[in-house]
């Protein structure tokens, strides 16, 4: 039988790691399934790539044909893959776009779609689930809450279950920036400081500080459960400048809520006895309220390279599943 042919567009760390993780264990899964293209603003257009690709994508240098951000959407058309895997940059200010663009394409040119870019799944949920249905083609986005830990997919494993509410820490370097004020006593600042030199935090933390990485995923699980929560008019507050003196016993985490009347991201101080308080580091958590089994807590990483791809992976299993079907 045919492989089943996969087209990468974003070819930084997460394109990467997933690139590497499926040469890996594609054999022992039994994946028939080849990467035939890759295309990337920065690495070109890249053909039938070779395992050795990692050794030169590395040094971001042009690997393939040079391609103009314009023309990827005639580029994604063209192909010839039956799955897009979409791991380009997340830009807030053109809500999710061009992501948004070459998802819409690759359902349109009989994709099935994965990505990890919060903004296109965020922004456009409603318009790439329509998509989905008018095309006939799966639409997966594990990557965008809690990267490989399994977050809103868990429902998937509990039939029935009707979610109430979900309360989570979703982002890893607030939380890093947090632990280190209580554990080593550090200010906002140097903690930030040190999240930016160990590589958790960017140059420019802001998205991530104030709260809007986290509120982007609150969204994403909203709309997963069925909740129609928007950015607009959503509470977000973040970390920057906090002070943790003041809180007495209590432990503050910068928490992710919403239930179907209300969304918000905001530091919250957690009682000791909460096992929230205890999720330290660059660790995630989702604690889901549910009528059948009351509160489930998740805890486990939230971002990385090979902890995203195990997101991506995760994925393309499901799609691999239903097209078998
Ligand atoms: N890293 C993680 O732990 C993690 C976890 C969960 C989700 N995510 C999400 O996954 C996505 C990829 O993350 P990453 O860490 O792999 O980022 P990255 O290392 O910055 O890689 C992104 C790659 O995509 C290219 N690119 C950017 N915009 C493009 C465009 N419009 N068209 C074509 N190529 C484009 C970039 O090229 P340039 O070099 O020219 O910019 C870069 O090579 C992001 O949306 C991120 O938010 C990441």
């Amino acid at each position: 039988m045919q492989a089943i042919r996969i087209l990468i567009v974003g070819f930084g760390n997460v394109g990467q790691g997933f690139f590497e993780l499926l040469t890996r264990v594609k054999g022992r899964l039994g994946l028939n399934v080849v990467v035939t293209e890759i295309i990337d603003r920065r690495r070109g257009h890249i053909i039938n790539p070779k395992p050795s690709i990692l050794n030169e994508a590395i040094q971001g240098r042009l690997l393939g044909d040079k391609v103009e951000v314009d023309e990827i959407p005639r580029l994604i058309s063209e192909s010839n893959a039956d799955i897009m895997c979409e791991f380009t940059d997340l830009v807030v200010r053109s809500k999710g776009e061009p992501a948004f663009t070459y998802l819409a394409t690759a359902l349109r040119s009989g994709k099935h779609v994965i990505t990890t870019n919060k903004g296109p799944i965020a922004f456009h949920y409603d318009e790439l689930m329509e998509l989905s249905r008018r095309y006939g083609k799966l639409v997966r986005f594990k990557g965008t809450v809690m990267a490989g830990t399994p977050s809103f997919n868990i429902l998937n494993l509990l039939p029935g279950a009707h979610v109430e509410s979900f309360m989570g820490i979703l982002n890893g370097t607030t939380n890093f920036i947090l632990t280190k004020m209580y554990e080593e006593g550090l200010s906002f600042d140097d903690a930030l400081r040190l999240a930016q030199q160990l590589g958790y935090a960017e140059a420019d933390p802001s998205l991530d500080i104030d709260g809007l990485d986290a509120a982007l995923k609150t969204i994403i699980l909203s709309r997963v459960i069925g909740w129609k929560h928007e950015l607009e008019g959503m509470e977000v507050r973040g970390i920057r400048g906090i002070d943790i003196r003041g809180y007495g016993d209590k432990v503050v985490k910068l928490i992710a809520y919403a239930d179907k009347d209300k969304a918000y991201v905001k530091p919250i101080p957690l009682d000791k006895n909460d096992i929230l308080a205890h999720v330290s580091r660059n660790l995630n958590a989702l604690r889901l309220r549910l009528d059948t089994l009351g509160e489930l807590t998740i805890i486990g990483p939230g971002a990385g390279r090979y902890e995203t791809a195990q997101a991506v992976l995760t994925d393309l299993v499901d799609i691999l599943n239903a097209m078998r079907h």
